[in-house]
């Protein structure tokens, strides 16, 4: 049997009703363990950085959470139950390697992989993307529908929209760089990279990892040289949140888009409508880096498959996808 957790059940309880002293002998009877070891969970979450005011004869209430990416953390911003498939890593390779791996041994949709520091986290063609500890929020989701290898840049293009709506819901006002960016201040604060797997006898799509990073509390100096005027983290663009709140939010909006609105299953209008609403690659000049060639054209619309459609110098117009393209504005990001 596992070993009971009774600082986590505590927290749970104290958070059920943050706003309210709990009594310390109402707490007792409620995890049926004695006052005295109510108290010393209590001494072990303030240890870990929580805060919690005992006042005799009211009782304890918890008035600030730490900034961490741990799974008690993040309970503490989901729905009630939400957090039983999510798995929390204090380090790990990459989420979306975990993720890929949960797949393979038959994790159900909605899973979702985090961790508070990767080592080897990837970026799209072939990148590396910088995940330090402490700094940003690095998760995966894993969804198993039986969908369209062509939606896979419709399920990026849900991600977006979902890490938008996030920071939108905290004052932000993020854009999307066509095809997986979110940028602030012309900056990218958050990259996404979706992996399909396969069936290995039958070789069918049986499920898509979607990986998102978001540089959430680094200051400029904490970005590799290279990156320093090209990136921005949360906390830069003003706004301080706890990265547990992203990360819960972000998993709220991907639940809500797949699993309650079936976004992928509704007519694509809607979506491409948000899409178009928040990018800042329409009405630019991009350059087409494709397999074949590379060439100049205007950036002109979001396809209903979240292509991005472009027109070319002749006026003919055709539409690029993000796996087989990268486009680069030639004026910067908005
Ligand atoms: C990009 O900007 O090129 C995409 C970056 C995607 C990074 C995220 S972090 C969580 C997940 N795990 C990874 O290894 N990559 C994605």
């Amino acid at each position: 049997m596992a070993k009971r957790d009774l600082a986590a059940e505590l927290l749970r309880e104290l958070g059920q009703d943050r706003t309210q002293y709990h009594s310390g002998e109402e707490l007792s009877a409620r995890l049926g363990v004695s006052r005295t070891a109510v108290w010393k969970a209590a001494c072990r979450l303030r240890e870990q950085g929580y805060a919690i005011e005992s006042v005799t004869r009211l009782g304890y209430r918890l008035t600030a959470l730490p900034d961490g990416m741990t799974k008690e953390l993040l309970e503490q911003y989901l729905q009630q139950g939400r957090g039983e498939t999510v798995i929390c890593y204090e380090e790990t390779d990459s989420t979306n390697t975990r993720g890929m791996q949960l797949a393979l041994e038959g994790a159900p949709t909605g899973t979702v992989v985090l961790a508070d520091r990767q080592t080897h986290g990837n970026g799209r063609l072939g990148r590396s993307f910088v995940s330090p500890a402490g700094q940003g929020v690095y998760l995966s989701y894993l969804l198993r529908p039986d969908f369209d290898p062509a939606a896979l840049s419709l399920l990026t293009s849900c991600a977006g929209l979902a890490v938008c709506q996030v920071l939108e819901q905290h004052g932000l006002a993020p854009a999307i760089k066509w095809p997986n960016d979110i940028i602030l201040d012309r900056r990218k604060v958050c990259g996404i990279l979706t992996k399909l797997t396969s069936d290995a006898e039958s070789g069918t799509i049986n499920g898509a990892v979607i990986g998102i990073g978001v540089n959430v509390t680094q200051q400029p100096q904490d970005f590799p040289e290279e990156l320093r005027d090209k990136a921005i983290s949360v906390r830069e663009a003003g706004v301080t949140v706890p990265r547990a709140a992203i990360a819960a939010g972000i998993i709220t909006r991907l639940d809500d888009l797949f699993l309650r609105q079936h976004i992928l299953s509704q007519p694509a209008e809607n979506l491409i409508g948000e899409l178009t609403r928040r990018s800042c690659t329409i009405g630019r000049r991009v350059e087409v880096i494709s397999p074949t060639g590379q060439y100049e054209a205007l950036a002109v619309a979001i396809a209903p498959d979240a292509g991005l459609i472009v027109e070319l110098p002749d006026g003919s117009r055709r539409t690029v996808s993000s796996g087989e393209v990268s486009v680069r504005g030639l004026l910067g990001y908005t």
